[in-house]
């Protein structure tokens, strides 16, 4: 008997048979975190990256946003065209299958860029070049725009996929790898929020995810 480690399935394929394992897979609410954070804003242009099932960037249209939506999976693609044409915001949210580890923000020069780049739990145990990602993001901002990043930093004990290792970066952290305040931008949200939720057999837990939001210079 030969003992072969399996290869793991390449982005786009793990995210697609993830998906497909349910006909739903996240509760078509929005994060919280993105709800507290954006509140408030003047509504403008948003690009969510990673948008899976699309919660967000339809609770953003609602509230009067134009979002660009964009994700490896074609099948969460669908579900969120979906969620989109039932909250009746169709017209006002753009869909973009994409691998962002190869995604660039368009031209700088002649693109005014968006009033809100978001990234909420865009998270993988797959492949996925998360930071070189965010540098990325800040240069898709317009001047005044805002970048927000909501992600985990505890993972529940009872999750098939192991905590990454080395931890994931504390918004802290994050901020000074993206020298995001040596680039002129005005850190404005930068914290652990515990979050409790109850595991598959009834538990509670605490765990922390967190917030960056910061705003671009002009
Ligand atoms: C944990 S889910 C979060 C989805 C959504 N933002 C939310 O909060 O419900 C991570 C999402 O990132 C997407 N993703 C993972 N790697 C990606 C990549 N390389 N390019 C684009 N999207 C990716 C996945 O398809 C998935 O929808």
């Amino acid at each position: 008997m030969h003992d072969h480690p399996t290869e793991p399935p390449p982005p786009d394929q793990f995210w697609d048979g993830f998906y497909r394992e349910r006909d739903q897979v996240w509760s078509g609410s929005p994060n919280a975190l993105l709800v507290r954070e954006v509140t408030g804003l003047a509504p403008g242009t948003a690009l969510d990256l990673g948008c899976g099932e699309g919660a967000d960037a339809v609770w953003l249209a609602r509230h009067g946003w134009q979002v660009t939506g964009i994700d490896i999976s074609a099948v969460a693609l669908e579900r969120a065209a979906a969620h989109a044409v039932d909250a009746g915001v169709e017209h006002l949210v753009t869909w973009v299958q994409a691998d962002l580890a190869a995604w660039a923000a368009t031209d700088p020069g002649s693109d005014p860029g968006y009033d809100l780049v978001c990234a909420q739990f865009l998270h993988s145990p797959t492949e996925l070049p998360r930071d070189r990602i965010l540098h990325r993001a800040m240069a898709a901002v317009a001047p005044r725009g805002r970048l927000l990043v909501v992600g985990h930093q505890d993972f529940p004990p009872w999750s098939s996929h192991p905590a990454p290792e080395p931890p994931l970066p504390t918004a802290v952290e994050l901020a000074a790898a993206l020298q995001l305040e040596a680039h002129g931008w005005m850190l404005e949200t930068a914290e652990p929020v515990p979050r409790t939720v109850e595991g598959p057999q009834g538990q509670l837990v605490v765990l922390n995810d967190n917030v960056l939001r910061a705003r671009r210079g002009v």
